[in-house]
């Protein structure tokens, strides 16, 4: 488990963690280089395997893995290649995103979405539906910029992404009417709102979340109940120690571009997605705008939009740690109906 924390437990500059990942990266391929003509009979894919080889290991380095026998290690080598070549592939497409490599560079795509895709609950969408009436909205809107988004966390090997996208909605409400950020307890979420319908690592829904808190009369801090990536028994004396309080919640109209644009204007909303397919394993920057269905299956919070880009996207805060996409971050296109990933679907937000 250590590795799947790192970057909580010892907060890194991410800048500074992608030049020692590419500085070893560098130093293996020349390393492999220069063995490969030091003795010229050695054949070209055994050269090719030894640079992979290199890379894997810097990979292995960078993120804290270990594997407990050989045949493991063999075994996530192969697929930690078989993902790098892929990526490699996929970036000489010309799509308007790149692939690369991180933490679940040696997942199968199958072991990736068992870890990341939980079932849900759409029960609550119908219910407190609000129009927001607003006449107008900037043409682009970033909250990581006015303060109001806390770091990218990792939820490790935890179904756990509803309770950060709804910790970061509420975040979010609070830093814009209270002028405070507080980084709300993603664990107490975890660990207390079981009543309201959510199951721990099991996965759950943003709007049970919201429930509870409002029922609990507010949320501690995650720096007094800290995130440890299991379900425990709630700890009610930290529970009661509140720091933070919504009223209520409001779910966006569904599949309606122009009320999440008014919703997002207003403040950092959840929504849910679809993140089924392969490249979100893989994402490292751009905006995607195909390739992705509509079953919801992970939740993540809209931290922000531009109209004027190119191309139109929704800034989307996710719970995979600082070193999966744009420093945590992915940009999804803006497209009417239900979305890219079904992202206007099921949008929330609390209500101070
Ligand atoms: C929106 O996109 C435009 C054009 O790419 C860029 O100049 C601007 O800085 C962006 N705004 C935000 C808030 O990111």
């Amino acid at each position: 488990m250590e590795g799947y924390f790192a970057v909580e437990a010892k907060p890194r500059s991410w800048k500074k963690g992608l030049a020692i990942f590419g500085a070893l990266a560098i130093i293996g391929t020349i390393a492999a280089l220069a063995a490969f003509s030091a003795q010229k009979q050695v054949p070209l894919a055994l050269a090719q395997i030894e640079l992979e080889e290199g890379e894997f290991k810097s990979f292995m380095a960078f993120y804290n893995k270990q594997y407990s026998t050989e045949e493991e290690y063999q075994r996530r080598f192969r697929i930690f290649r078989d993902n790098a070549a892929y990526a490699r592939v996929f970036n000489t497409l010309g799509e308007t995103y790149l692939l690369g490599i991180n933490e679940f560079s040696d997942l199968t795509a199958k072991e990736f979405s068992d870890r990341v895709s939980r079932p849900f609950d759409h029960s609550k969408v119908t219910k407190n539906v609000k129009w927001i009436e607003s006449l107008s909205i900037p043409s682009s809107i970033d909250w990581t910029q006015q303060g109001a988004v806390t770091p990218v966390l990792n939820q490790g090997q935890c179904g756990s992404c509803w309770s950060f996208s709804a910790a970061g909605a509420i975040e979010g409400i609070w830093k814009i009417s209270r002028g405070i950020l507080i980084a709300v307890s993603e664990q107490q979420l975890i660990d207390c709102s079981t009543l309201y319908g959510n199951k721990g690592c099991e996965g759950g829904t943003v709007n049970y979340a919201f429930e509870y808190v409002i029922k609990n009369g507010g949320i501690t801090s995650s720096s007094n109940y800290p995130y440890i990536g299991k379900q425990g028994t709630c700890k009610n004396y930290l529970a009661s120690q509140k720091f933070v309080a919504i009223s209520s919640y409001a779910n966006v109209p569904a599949n309606n571009v122009d009320q999440l644009y008014k919703a997002v204007a207003q403040q950092p909303v959840s929504v849910a997605v679809d993140a089924g397919q392969a490249f979100w394993q893989s994402y490292k920057s751009g905006i995607v705008s195909s390739g992705c269905g509509t079953q919801l299956d992970h939740s993540v919070l809209i931290v922000g939009y531009n109209q004027t880009n190119w191309q139109p996207y929704w800034k989307v805060k996710n719970s995979w740690g600082a070193f999966w996409g744009e420093a945590g971050y992915i940009r999804i296109a803006v497209v009417n109906g239900k979305g890219a990933c079904g992202i206007q679907m099921m949008p929330s937000y609390p209500i101070f």
